[in-house]
């Protein structure tokens, strides 16, 4: 989808209530959930990023009671029985469907913590990293602050637009590390999140930026209650990688949606990340995970819905006024205009 702004100049244009029509394309919740996902197994392909876990096909992973749902949740959760010395039995699933933009919204209850994990909600195309991963919940062992990350062909680059409220990290989205934003916010990761009745990830993909908020359960807005996100009111994303340092069209497609659990491997398992944060609960990762099972009780996902939205107009919303400092003026206007075709200004003073 395109969007021009080109006859802006010269206008003063009301701004329109309603900045985005999104429709549901796409729900995930209890009653089809797991249905939805293909389970990666470990029997057949190793974790590529080395993890001290087995990864069960969804029949194993079900006798094991690992994967479950309630009449409103579906939960993913690893042993906490046993002594593996080839890795603690998980889940990884990946969705079956394929995605090129829309806006997903994730409602989740609670979510894996505990030394020694390393989870992940996030979106890989076919072809790494050609193809594009977009980590949307990220971080390991007791942290509390969310981390999203990018990795990317060369080219790709986070640009400090200023335009949303965590703290830059890397600018270089090329492989690893790749570049990313700490949300630098308490609520939004591990034991904090879960205390404090979870919330929703919203990430929303167009051509012009990915951007990602998140509301605490207390700060969910009404236009995700009612199930019709405009996105207004939101505020500022807590990420967002724009277009103005990376092209998204380029570097991005065919992504499909990852939940999973990990354990040590090449982040939470480097002797530097485990000595910093764990290194009082067991010499080195694969020890603790090894050797003390019932420490990760606490190491599940508890989803409500995972709703995605397809946007059927074009909108100026995610074109954030502090990315565009224009649009932050007085007479500051959003002008509405379908892809193709006239312009469908709502109101405007242009002659
Ligand atoms: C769950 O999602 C399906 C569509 O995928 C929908 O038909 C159903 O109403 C949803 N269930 C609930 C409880 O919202
Ligand atoms: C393992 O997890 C289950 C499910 O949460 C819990 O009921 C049980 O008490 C846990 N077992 C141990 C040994 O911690
Ligand atoms: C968005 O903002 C940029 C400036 O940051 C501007 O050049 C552009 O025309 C605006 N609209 C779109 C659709 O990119």
């Amino acid at each position: 989808m395109s969007f021009s702004l080109s006859k802006l100049t010269g206008l003063a244009v009301l701004i329109t209530p309603s900045l985005a029509t999104y429709t549901l394309s796409d729900e995930y919740n209890s009653t089809n959930f797991f249905d939805k996902f293909n389970f990666w197994d470990t029997n057949v392909n190793a974790d590529p990023t080395k993890g001290f876990v087995k990864y069960l096909p969804r029949d194993q992973a079900e006798q094991a009671g690992l994967i479950s749902t309630t009449g409103t949740n579906a939960i993913m959760r690893v042993d906490n029985t046993s002594y593996p010395q080839d890795g603690r039995a998980s889940v990884r699933v990946q969705s079956n469907t394929v995605y090129n933009q829309g806006l997903f919204l994730l409602d989740l209850d609670h979510m894996p913590h505990g030394c020694g994990t390393w989870p992940a909600f996030w979106m890989v195309g076919p072809d790494w990293p050609k193809h594009g991963e977009l980590d949307i919940i990220e971080n390991v062992h007791e942290a509390s602050s969310d981390l999203v990350t990018l990795h990317t062909d060369n080219g790709c680059n986070l640009a400090k637009t200023g335009a949303f409220t965590g703290k830059p990290g890397n600018t270089n989205c090329a492989y690893q590390p790749g570049c990313g934003v700490d949300a630098a916010n308490p609520n939004s990761y591990g034991i904090n999140f879960n205390n404090n009745g979870g919330g929703v990830y919203a990430t929303e993909w167009n051509s012009d930026a990915l951007s990602i908020w998140f509301f605490p359960r207390d700060a969910i807005p009404a236009d995700i209650s009612a199930g019709a996100p405009t996105l207004a009111g939101w505020g500022p994303p807590m990420a967002q990688f724009y277009k103005s340092g990376c092209n998204i069209d380029q570097y991005f497609a065919d992504m499909q949606i990852v939940f999973n659990i990990d354990f040590c491997g090449e982040w939470a398992g480097e002797a530097n990340v485990w000595g910093a944060s764990c290194s009082q609960k067991a010499a080195t990762c694969e020890q603790w995970v090894s050797g003390t099972p019932s420490a990760f009780t606490a190491a599940y996902w508890s989803v409500r819905t995972l709703k995605v939205y397809t946007e059927t107009a074009d909108v100026a919303a995610h074109n954030s006024t502090a990315a565009n400092p224009k649009l932050a003026a007085p007479n500051a206007l959003f002008v509405e205009k379908p892809a193709s075709g006239p312009a469908a200004e709502v109101s405007s003073s242009d002659p």
